[in-house]
């Protein structure tokens, strides 16, 4: 039962994904003026000690080690999954259905069918919150080249480039981490990078991918298993015993063309092999009247080509979009005074508290139906890939 005036979190997961939304689950009341005020209730992992920690270093004021009892829990209004994705669906559709909000990490999930049932869940559970933590729509450039975009500042657009450009498991040693396993991760940098730079680009054009066409590698086909250990580092098992190896079952690198429904045409290209990039993650857009190019390692600034602009000063312009006037921005400092990758989450938190208290739960974008044609992008990507032949999305 909704206690008036506030939102309950129960969060699930308490590495990477764990330490960014508690951050913004606790910054977002100080930043933005809330609505309701947020409680971080309960944290959930297996691992108790681990879990506890997280409690105390975040103020959790509970600790859970089953997902199931949290979301049976009566003082819970909200779920947060940061859990690997085979679990995503499985636990958001027990969420809803126990009459809990959903806010569940990216990609949705591991493919189309779990999609399907997820969107279903969402729309049985009707005026409930159902969103995803594609969090970059949050950049405050990012916003802004969207706003541009749909203001008609670049007119129709010819070309979508984005790559999502990573380097950390270029070392053979690095294990064979969940993130390397298909039935854990579903994909490999695809379901990690280019659901990011899928979504980006299906956010700033407002257009969806009609077709694609890709193809999959993994150049390391056998590592020594392990696990996680915060962040993206990872810790080899097996102690002081003979390393046992795991085969990595998920694409190292996928690059794809892509066409979109308005005639469009795009590339995306995501890989963990890109020596010399760390989070690369790059979008530029191409039409009649000018251009955007959005860097993600230079998250603060737009650049921006106004062709109708004389021609001798024509030229892409440097927006620092750090001022009031910028999506987002007006909540944190004076213009120039950078803000970072934890905005993003502070900003989606601020997104998912308003929509709640106004009545717009369902309607917080991106939810179940918006993250399912990124879903259905990535299949068809890896569809293409095995058949070698163009597949159509159904979007
Ligand atoms: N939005 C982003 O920018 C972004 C960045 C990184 C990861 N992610 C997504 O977040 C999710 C989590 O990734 P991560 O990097 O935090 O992974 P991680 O390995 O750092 O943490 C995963 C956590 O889930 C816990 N867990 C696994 N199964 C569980 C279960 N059944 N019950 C309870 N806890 C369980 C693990 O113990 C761990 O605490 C993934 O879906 C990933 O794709 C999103």
């Amino acid at each position: 039962m909704a206690k008036s005036g506030q939102l309950r979190v129960g969060l699930i997961g308490t590495q990477f994904m764990g330490k960014a939304h508690s951050n913004g689950w606790s910054q977002t009341g100080h930043f933005f003026k809330s609505p309701l005020k947020v409680v971080k209730q309960a944290i959930c992992g297996r691992n108790e000690e681990r879990a506890k920690d997280m409690a105390s270093t975040w103020g959790w004021n509970s600790v859970e080690t089953d997902w199931r009892k949290l979301v049976e829990r009566d003082d819970i209004d909200l779920i947060d999954i940061c859990t690997p994705n085979n679990s995503h669906a499985e636990i958001a559709i027990a969420a809803l259905k126990a009459g809990k909000h959903v806010a569940c990490e990216k990609p949705l999930c591991m493919n189309k069918e779990e999609a399907g049932r997820m969107v279903k869940a969402a729309r049985d559970a009707k005026n409930l919150l159902n969103t995803v933590w594609y969090n970059y729509r949050r950049v405050p450039a990012l916003a802004l080249a969207k706003q541009l975009v749909d203001e008609g500042r670049i007119g129709r657009v010819f070309h979508v480039r984005c790559v999502y450009l990573q380097s950390w498991i270029i070392d053979p040693n690095f294990p064979a981490v969940w993130r390397l396993d298909a039935k854990t991760a579903g994909s490999g940098a695809h379901g990690d990078l280019n659901a990011h730079i899928i979504d980006a680009a299906r956010f700033i054009t407002g257009d969806e991918v009609s077709e694609v066409v890709a193809h999959a590698e993994t150049f390391i086909k056998e590592r020594p298993s392990g696990e996680m250990a915060g962040g993206l580092s990872a810790a080899k098992g097996g102690g002081a015993k003979k390393q046992e190896m795991s085969k990595v079952t998920v694409d190292d690198a996928v690059i794809m063309l892509a066409r979109f429904k308005s005639g469009a045409i795009g590339t995306f290209e995501a890989t963990r092999f890109a020596q010399g990039r760390k989070n690369g993650n790059k979008i530029e857009i191409n039409g009649e009247k000018g251009a955007i190019e959005f860097g993600f390692e230079d998250m603060n600034r737009l650049k921006f080509y106004d062709a109708s602009q004389p021609a001798r000063t024509q030229g892409f312009i440097d927006i620092m979009a750090t001022d009031g006037s910028h999506p987002y921005f007006g909540a944190y400092w004076p213009a120039g005074h950078i803000i970072g990758y934890e905005h993003t989450f502070i900003n989606q938190c601020s997104d998912i508290v308003t929509a709640i208290a106004e009545g717009k739960a369902a309607q917080m974008q991106p939810d179940f139906v918006n993250a399912s044609k990124t879903q259905a992008v990535l299949d068809a990507a890896l569809e293409s890939s095995a058949k070698r032949k163009w597949i159509s999305t159904d979007c």
